[in-house]
């Protein structure tokens, strides 16, 4: 992954420009960078705050062969693969919050997107959208943002080389996709749950169908979140967690 890479200066959105490219054909692992959107987007709406230079905002073409409903998992992969690249290139440990935040100190410092394609229910792309804060000081992030978000830099104390990080979250990337593709999800459901820190902590999610609160547990085999609700044990599919403290 990663060897046909798109670098660009400016867009709206890398998740736009690999879409496209994803429409012509490109292979799969073809990366899509830029230096800064002008429109970087969130789960559920929301913008990401993607400024030049700062951080890294890219998009990875993925063409699984794993239907439409189980591309969640592909997320918790996502989050795997950053999580351990960030670790290996700048020792630095995040925490992984269900499904695709990376967590430094309770503070977000990278997203994850993904995005599908698909017909009925074959998917015919994936796009993984990663939005990590590398170098972003204090003053970069708007004012919103200071109480709950967080880079690298500011963890660590220096700026560090983008370059180093890409390729060892493509590395990740490419090696945990083949273990997947091998052994299934299991393999990597359980590097998830070794990684996160939401396992065995008292959850709020906001999910579709309302408010779930009680201990996440773990995994089930397509990637919902585990919530054990006095006795009765929950699968969340989609939504929000947020960490509860009596
Ligand atoms: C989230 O936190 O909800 C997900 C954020 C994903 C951000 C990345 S940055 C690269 C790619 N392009 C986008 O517009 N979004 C993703």
């Amino acid at each position: 992954f990663g060897r046909n890479v798109v670098i660009l200066e400016s867009t709206t959105s890398t998740q736009e420009e690999a879409r496209l490219l994803a429409e012509q054909g490109a292979a799969e692992g073809t990366l899509v960078i830029s230096e800064e959107q002008t429109g970087g987007r969130g789960r559920m709406g929301r913008k990401f705050h993607s400024p030049r230079g700062k951080g890294i905002w890219m998009s990875l073409i993925l063409r699984p062969e794993q239907p439409l409903h189980l591309t969640q998992q592909l997320t918790l992969l996502t989050g795997v693969a950053v999580c351990r690249g960030i670790q290996k290139a700048t020792g630095i440990q995040t925490d992984i919050k269900w499904p695709n935040d990376l967590l430094l100190s309770g503070k977000k410092v990278c997203g994850i997107l993904l995005e599908s394609a698909a017909e009925d229910d074959r998917v015919r792309y994936c796009i993984a959208g990663i939005g990590i804060s590398v170098n972003l000081k204090e003053e970069d992030f708007p004012e919103e943002l200071r109480p709950i978000a967080t880079s690298l830099r500011l963890a660590g104390g220096q700026a560090l080389n983008r370059t180093v990080l890409i390729q060892h979250i493509m590395y990740e990337m490419e090696v945990l996709y083949k273990l997947y593709n091998e052994q299934g999800f299991q393999a990597i459901a359980s590097l998830w749950e070794a990684l996160s820190g939401t396992i065995q902590r008292e959850v709020k999610v906001q999910s579709q169908r309302g408010v779930v609160t009680g201990v996440a547990i773990g995994l089930n085999p397509s990637g919902a979140l585990l919530v054990k609700v006095d006795g009765d044990i929950v699968p969340v599919y989609s939504g929000d967690v947020e960490f509860h403290t009596r």
